[in-house]
């Protein structure tokens, strides 16, 4: 059973996790914090950032803090704050893609995008890749990016990213999360051919309690507790991204879940994906697109 007790220490690494201050974002910051790294809590909202920042300061740990704002729903927002980034930092070791946006109601990024795919996929492509250099630089860098089983309904929809023909909530939600995987596992083999050494891993966290369902009527949540049974604790949910983050056992492309219920609830193991998920045809051809519609190309 791996806990937060397996982490190694973090002392010198710098690590940034998006969706720091809310959830499975904020655990994952806190447990960095309390091995000794350097975290950047990143997220859309300052006030909600200093509050996670002096939270987190006022628990037991040693190490350091920083706040950044990005707006993943927003390409532009995203270009500014990487620019400003590496102007201003010359070292990032770890990058969690932990934020996410969950069955909100029709909405669109700033670019025209269906919020999730948008937010959750496309957000996380253009900033992985503007801190890419950073991380290739470093020894032993890795880049964890959080889906859901969610993606096991996931099917993408090249027609329908703007959401051109039709909106279904949780139908885009688990194209996002596939998405996610896609991405990941696509990421991994760009690197291997060139040769270069950070690792690219996917997580999900299971069903834990966080502001997620925010999105979520009442119903229908009591509806998804009953088919979920209990949920976990947000701490719980963090260790599978924790344990691809730092765990040296961890390969590229590897899938981290938690091992009970079909990834429900447990304690993080390496997990099989389904077939879908490792289409190298469909990861290509998304990583392309998302290439053509951010007008960004990663240097390997
Ligand atoms: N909870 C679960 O059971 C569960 C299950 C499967 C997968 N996941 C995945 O786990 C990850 C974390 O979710 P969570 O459960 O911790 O949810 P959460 O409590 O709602 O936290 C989500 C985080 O993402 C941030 N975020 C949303 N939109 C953003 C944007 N446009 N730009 C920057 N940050 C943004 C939120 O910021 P604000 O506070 O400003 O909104 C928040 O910090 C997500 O990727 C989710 O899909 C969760």
């Amino acid at each position: 059973m791996w806990t937060k007790n397996d982490m190694p220490d973090q002392s010198g690494k710098k690590v940034m996790v998006t969706g720091a201050n809310a959830g499975i974002g904020f655990e994952t910051a806190l447990a960095f914090y309390e091995k000794g790294a350097h975290v950047i809590l990143a997220g859309r909202n300052l006030t909600a950032l200093e509050q996670a920042s002096g939270k987190i300061r006022s628990l037991k740990g040693n190490g350091s803090l920083e706040i950044a704002v990005v707006d993943l729903s927003s390409l532009e927002a995203i270009r500014q704050f990487a620019s400003q980034f590496l102007s201003t930092h010359s070292s990032l070791d770890i990058l969690i893609n932990n934020a996410g946006v969950m069955i909100p109601p029709e909405w669109k990024t700033t670019d025209g995008y269906e919020l999730q795919i948008g937010v959750n996929f496309l957000g996380h492509f253009l900033l992985t890749g503007y801190l890419y250099p950073l991380l290739a630089a470093q020894e032993g860098s890795r880049i964890v990016t959080v889906s859901s089983m969610a993606y096991l309904r996931g099917k993408i929809d090249f027609s329908n990213f703007r959401s051109e023909n039709s909106y279904d909530a949780m139908r885009e939600y688990c194209q996002s999360k596939l998405a996610n995987i896609l991405f990941s596992l696509e990421l991994h083999r760009r690197i291997s051919k060139a040769n270069g050494n950070v690792l690219s891993v996917a997580t999900q966290p299971g069903a834990n309690k966080t502001e997620l369902v925010r999105h979520m009527s009442e119903e229908d949540y009591n509806a998804a507790l009953e088919r979920f049974g209990e949920l976990m604790e947000p701490w719980q949910g963090a260790l599978p991204s924790l344990m691809a983050a730092t765990w040296p056992g961890v390969k590229g492309g590897d899938f981290y879940s938690p091992d009970k219920d079909g990834g429900i609830r447990g304690y993080p193991v390496l997990f099989p994906l389904e077939p879908h998920a490792l289409d190298k045809a469909v990861a290509k051809q998304l990583w392309e697109w998302a290439e053509h519609d951010t007008g960004f190309s990663y240097s390997f």
